[in-house]
């Protein structure tokens, strides 16, 4: 079976340097690889709605702020279709359809709504389309028979119940859907990397995110400031590698050649940590070090997206023929839904005739 690939992000933010390790890195590798038959991105700004309805234009702005961080990045719009998931009315009718499917208490039970209705203080008051938004992602995926999802390890939830959806459908009418795997990325360092002052999570509230849009400023003085070993005061003094996050940093970026280009003294990290570990290193030197590794990876990206930015209304144009491209996919998976489902009434010539006919036998006598 061809493999095609769908995964998308909520347009909430302009993407981080952990979005890129996470996740972006490993789409650009997959859209290369040649593997797929197809390699589809979307920008979820419908579901981005089931908890910002109250803020539009927040999901209206940074729709192209997310389009340019994927072309920056590499995604490549004649490789991948990048698409936005308002813009394909089809998702909404499968969302109408696979409802019949699920139950209240399932969507209770998955693990990633609670979590984030705690997260948002929903509790009392959870919008209907928040909550039922397990039901759409399984729309995003299935209605382009994605075969592989791309994903963070908080989504698997999402991915399992699209999976029990496909299964229901496919036992209860006819088997038109394909059951999607997760693939999450495997390095450790490519999980998640910490803000620039140690906590776990990037975020935008707490200002401490690095921006693949960041000006190369910006990541070398947000590098000066990265947390790192509270106790490691003195040079001399031991440093502690966990939950230190230049070496995280470092962990995520850093490859052997690094250190031929910019710090000969070492060969490998593995050397550099041994010697931090010891005493006699410094967080100043070691910051340097990560900000030209990090300059060396982001400049190419910068580059890119300046010439994006050149001519904003042909990303839109872009985004407008990838939702085109997507759309016709949807609508084939939608056909054969409705045919499965027997909903396909005007199409059905059969029925009409076998319809035809009972209502002629009957005034025969
Ligand atoms: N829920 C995903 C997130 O918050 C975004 C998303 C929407 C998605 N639809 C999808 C991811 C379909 C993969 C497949 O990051």
């Amino acid at each position: 079976m061809d493999k095609i690939i769908l995964t998308g992000d909520r347009p909430t933010g302009r993407l981080h340097v952990g979005h890129y390790v996470g996740s972006l890195r490993q789409r650009v590798a997959l859209q290369n690889s040649g593997e797929y038959k197809r390699t589809m991105i979307m920008i979820a700004d419908a579901q981005a709605l089931t908890d910002n309805f109250a803020n539009p234009e927040k999901v209206r702005q940074n729709i192209i702020e997310v389009a340019l961080d994927y072309l920056s990045v590499g995604l490549d719009p004649e490789k991948s279709i990048l698409f936005i998931q308002s813009q394909i009315p089809e998702l909404t009718e499968l969302t109408f359809y696979y409802s019949d499917l699920v139950t209240v208490a399932r969507l209770q039970r998955n693990p990633t709504v609670k979590n984030e209705i705690k997260l948002r203080n929903f509790e009392a008051d959870i919008p209907v389309g928040f909550f039922t938004y397990p039901i759409s992602q399984a729309s995003d995926i299935t209605a382009f028979k994605a075969t592989t999802v791309p994903v963070g390890e908080d989504q698997l939830p999402m991915i399992e119940q699209a999976r029990e959806i496909v299964r229901r459908f496919n036992s209860i009418y006819k088997p038109v859907l394909v059951e999607p795997e997760a693939l999450v990325p495997k390095e450790a360092a490519a999980r998640r990397l910490p803000g620039i002052d140690g906590k776990a999570k990037m975020s935008k509230s707490l200002g401490n995110c690095i921006y693949l849009s960041d000006s190369a400023d910006e990541v070398t003085a947000k590098i000066k400031t990265m947390y790192t070993d509270p106790q490691h005061l003195r040079v001399s003094d031991p440093g502690h590698l966990e939950g230190n996050t230049v070496f995280t940093y470092l962990d995520a970026f850093c490859r052997p050649e690094h250190f031929a280009r910019y710090w000969p003294e070492y060969q490998s990290l593995d050397e550099l940590k041994e010697h931090y570990q010891k005493g006699g290193v410094g967080d100043m030197k070691v910051k340097k070090f990560l900000t030209q590794i990090v300059q060396e990876e982001l400049e190419p990206i910068r580059r890119k997206r300046a010439e994006y930015e050149k001519d904003i209304p042909a990303v839109y144009d872009i985004l407008k023929a990838g939702s085109d491209k997507a759309r016709a996919i949807a609508a084939q998976t939608l056909h054969e839904v409705k045919d499965a489902m027997q909903i396909n009434y005007f199409d059905d010539a059969e029925l009409i005739r076998a319809q035809a006919e009972k209502y002629a036998a009957k005034h025969e006598d």
